[in-house]
């Protein structure tokens, strides 16, 4: 009896601990930052893909290419800027340690809807939901736990 209650004691203090180290652990570098690489064309007057997504942490390769005219590559929130011209590819490398949307747009003027030529970098910031995921599921298991132990002693 007095041991299954310390069991109980010990249990809890090991959730709490748990949750503890969890919630403190620190951001950068948690969780496997992979390498991505990415195959971009650019002509008039857009984009291909328009949209880019990585995991935050990342490092991200983008080979750039033109497929009619002088364009260039910029990127928002990173100041990359790469000039590409038609039949060169041009290889741009960097770790994507901002989440959030970043557009990427053309910085050359290369005709008529130039200023339209836009696509979108997405870094997912994966950290937060997967310490939730987890602080969840510490907490339901030591609860469930908690009440199948409490239930054995009656
Ligand atoms: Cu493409 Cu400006």
């Amino acid at each position: 009896m007095l041991r299954l209650i310390v069991n109980r004691w010990l249990l809890l203090l090991g959730a709490l601990l748990l949750f503890v180290v969890v919630w403190f652990i620190p951001l950068p570098n948690v969780g496997a930052s992979g390498t991505h690489a990415f195959t971009l064309d650019m002509r008039q007057f857009e984009f291909t893909p328009g949209r880019i997504e990585v995991q935050q942490g990342d490092q991200v390769t983008i080979t750039l290419t033109s497929s009619d005219v002088v364009h260039g590559f910029y990127l928002d929130g990173y100041a990359l800027n790469q000039r590409v011209e038609p039949g060169i590819s041009r290889q741009i490398t960097f770790t994507a340690d901002q989440a959030g949307k970043f557009r990427y747009r053309c910085a050359v003027s290369c005709g008529a809807l130039h200023p339209f030529m836009i696509g979108e970098l997405v870094v997912n910031s994966n950290f937060p939901f997967w310490r939730a995921l987890v602080l969840l599921g510490v907490s339901l298991i030591s609860t469930l736990v908690y009440l199948y132990s409490g239930a054995n002693q009656a």
